[in-house]
């Protein structure tokens, strides 16, 4: 997109031209900027808490990055799945033949928000080796994401946007073992394919059971940041 905007200027550089083609050359300008600044800033980045704690190590970690994220330059909002209101898939396959579920509960309004973000951050906790009950759920519901996709063969991300689309996974641990994230990742990694998003980069924090309190190791919340930070930047750049 940036490259047809470039492309643009070079065709405006003469000062001895007429009135006419000089105020077509501002409008052209002008609509170029906009443009440009559309594309600077029109990039959307979700935070999805899976935590049930808004005030949790997750959340501060989550909080942090996002940071990272907004002065990258991008458009940053958090959703915290435990404030939803939902139910888990009840395989009624309706979206097999439709757009969206038959189920009108909060995740009608998830769903347009997912198509048109650029980048995603997932954070949660380890729970019984997996992740939380009601994010695993969420993730469920996005089987519509699943049918167009794979079942219609109409996704609703095209082939550009999907190469486009980054997701950040942040997941901590109570406890210090070598297979404690395997679970989770495989889930993440699963759900992200469905909605057509790439697993660019990762924090995993384990030991959190003697850590406890994130906001006593300022490295790893500045991590987050970074992490946060170099998301933002490769959808910005
Ligand atoms: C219901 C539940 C299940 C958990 N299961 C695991 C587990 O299987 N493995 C693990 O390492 N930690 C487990 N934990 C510990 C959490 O991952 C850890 O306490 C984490 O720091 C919680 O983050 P939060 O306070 O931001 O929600 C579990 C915690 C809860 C509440």
């Amino acid at each position: 997109m940036l490259k047809i905007y470039m492309g643009c200027v070079s065709t405006t550089g003469s000062s001895s031209l007429s009135p006419k083609y000089c105020r077509c050359r501002y409008l052209c300008e002008s609509y170029i900027l906009v443009f440009h600044i559309y594309c600077y800033m029109g990039k959307k980045v979700i935070g999805l808490l899976g935590s049930p704690l808004s005030d949790g190590n997750t959340a501060k970690l989550l909080d942090r990055a996002l940071k990272g994220a907004e002065d990258a330059g991008c458009t940053v909002e958090k959703i915290e799945v435990a404030s939803l209101d939902f139910q888990s898939c009840m395989e009624m396959l309706f979206c097999k033949d439709h757009d969206t579920c038959i189920m009108d509960d909060d995740m009608q309004q998830l769903y347009p928000k997912f198509k048109e973000m650029d980048g995603l951050i997932i954070a949660t906790p380890v729970m019984t080796m997996g992740i939380p009950g009601k994010l695993k759920s969420m993730m469920d519901r996005f089987q519509v994401f699943f049918m167009a996709r794979y079942i219609r063969k109409k996704p609703f991300i095209s082939k550009e946007r999907r190469a486009e689309r980054k997701g950040l996974f942040i997941c901590i641990s109570g406890m210090k073992i070598p297979e404690v994230f395997v679970g989770a990742k495989l889930t993440v990694k699963a759900f992200l394919d469905i909605i057509d998003c790439q697993y660019t980069d990762e924090l995993l924090i384990s030991d959190m059971d003697t850590i406890r309190n994130i906001t006593a190791h300022p490295a790893l919340s500045e991590a987050a940041y970074q992490k946060g930070y170099a998301l933002g930047k490769s959808l910005t750049a």
